[in-house]
């Protein structure tokens, strides 16, 4: 372990320049317009992953963006760990808010200012950086095969496809993820669980055409004030969701569950204090963790129609619509809510509006056993460079691929990530600890090593 640990310290300097040229290549999967940067940062990685020492690299071609595989194949009776990152990003769309450019990265009190500086590029990056350490030092103790996709940000619609389609080839006994958060520094913490998702857009059409608003105002439904009734009717004062069936067969943490959870340290005036919110909403009963790791929920993410350019112009508009999504817990399945909320949204409009609901994307909630080895192998991990056993804790975002893994390639996962809630993911000045870079190259060996000496007990 000393070598590698030495050969990290001395090649820090270059693992941070080559995540710089990462970043800057701006591969938002969902833009077409960046099609072909999105390509070139799959090229990019594939000759890093050559350069580490991997074999069969090869760029496969999708209906969408393509996917990067490579192995590392030392002995077939050992081990075989399966890397999932992705390499695409979200939009950094409102660019005005950002401080410096979003694909120009800059550090900043000890952090790194970029789209995509933690999720995923720097967390899946610290996974080359591991492996080329490991590699270059001789101390790789186990086979490693690597796939990182391109199209996580847009629901890894071709994935799925992938993984039946090469079974054989992914064939592996963990997977192990970097693309979520801890609770901090000196709080190490290991998701155990992702929301699932369905995510659907809503079109509430009236007259046939945009009307003058005094001509026709007051006689004509306004799908705009329409949708936006219907929306707010999604919720009970109590924020519960009001669609028929939507909380069939969750099951409700126990009381130990719950006191369990109660443990990690969470500091209310903080969170406020950070968001700029004098207080928080959420479902009765529950605590803001449970809320945001263990409920279901329902959220309009973005809402127009009739005119929103400058000035004003009096119109009653034809059309309204609406992108709406679900994150869902086990054992909600996507297919069936998204069912659910098409079904009720249906039923609750008035004669005076047709209503259409489009599907986008899901993907199902997952829970992770802390019982197991793949699990053990990440604490100790952690444990050994952060100098504190980590909590388990329940991450409020999704990963869809986690649970097809599961059930097409029978493979189980550890979600070893090492963002921050203060990293800003999706939001303009995303960020990621140097620090955070750094302890995960660090840790990822560990992994390796604990791993396989536990898996061959
Ligand atoms: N890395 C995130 C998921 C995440 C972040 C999980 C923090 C737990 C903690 C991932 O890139 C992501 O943003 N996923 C999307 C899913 C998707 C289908 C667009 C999400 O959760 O919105
Ligand atoms: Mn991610
Ligand atoms: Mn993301």
């Amino acid at each position: 372990m000393e070598k590698v640990q030495g050969y990290i310290q001395e090649n820090k300097q270059r693992f941070m320049d080559e995540l710089f040229d990462l970043i800057r290549i701006p591969s938002i999967s969902a833009d077409s317009e960046y099609k072909a940067d999105v390509l070139k940062t799959c090229e990019f990685l594939k000759e890093k992953l050559i350069a580490a020492g991997a074999e069969n690299v090869e760029i496969s071609p999708t209906k969408g963006h393509p996917i990067l595989y490579g192995d590392k194949i030392i002995d077939p009776k050992l081990p075989t760990i399966l890397v999932y990152g992705h390499y695409d990003v979200q939009p950094a769309v409102p660019l005005e808010l950002w401080t410096t450019p979003p694909f120009e990265p800059t550090i900043r009190n000890e952090r790194i200012y970029a789209r995509g500086a933690c999720d995923d590029k720097g967390q899946m990056y610290m996974h080359f950086k591991a492996f080329e350490a490991m590699m270059k030092t001789g101390t790789l103790p186990c086979n490693v095969k690597f796939m990182i996709e391109g199209e996580e940000e847009v629901g890894s619609p071709n994935l799925g496809p992938y993984c039946i389609a090469n079974k054989a080839k992914l064939k592996a006994d963990v997977c192990l993820i970097s693309d979520t958060s801890m609770i901090a520094n000196d709080v190490p913490s290991i998701d155990v669980g992702l929301r699932g998702l369905t995510y659907v857009e809503v079109e509430v059409t009236g007259p046939n055409r945009d009307l003058h608003s005094g001509v026709y105002g007051g006689a004509v439904a306004n799908p705009i004030n329409i949708l936006a009734k219907m929306i707010a009717s999604l919720h009970d004062e109590n924020m519960h969701i009001t669609i028929p069936g939507f909380y069939d067969g969750i099951v409700e943490q126990t009381a130990e569950e719950r006191a369990e959870m109660a443990k990690a340290p969470f500091n209310e005036a903080d969170y406020k204090k950070d968001l700029g919110v004098a207080e928080l909403l959420g479902e009765k009963g529950y605590t803001t963790m449970e809320r945001t790791g263990t409920r279901p929920t329902l959220d309009c993410n973005g809402i127009w129609g009739g005119y929103t350019g400058e000035g004003s112009k009096t119109v009653l508009p034809s059309k309204a619509f609406a992108k709406i999504s679900m994150r869902l817990v086990p054992n909600q399945n996507s297919h069936h809510i998204t069912e659910l909320f098409s079904k009720h949204f249906k039923s609750i409009a008035p004669a005076s509006v047709k209503v259409e609901v489009r599907p986008h994307h899901g993907g199902e909630p997952v829970l992770t056993p802390t019982d197991s080895i793949e699990f053990k192998a990440a604490s100790m991990a952690i444990e050994k460079t952060f100098g504190k056993k980590p909590i388990p804790t329940r991450g409020g975002g999704s990963i869809p691929i986690v649970a097809l893994f599961e059930k097409e390639l029978g493979v189980k996962s550890v979600l070893m990530g090492f963002g921050l809630d203060i990293d800003a993911l999706h939001s303009p000045n995303e960020s990621y600890g140097v620090f955070n870079f750094y302890k995960g190259i660090e840790t990822i060996p560990y992994y390796y090593e604990n791993y396989t000496k536990l898996k061959s007990q």
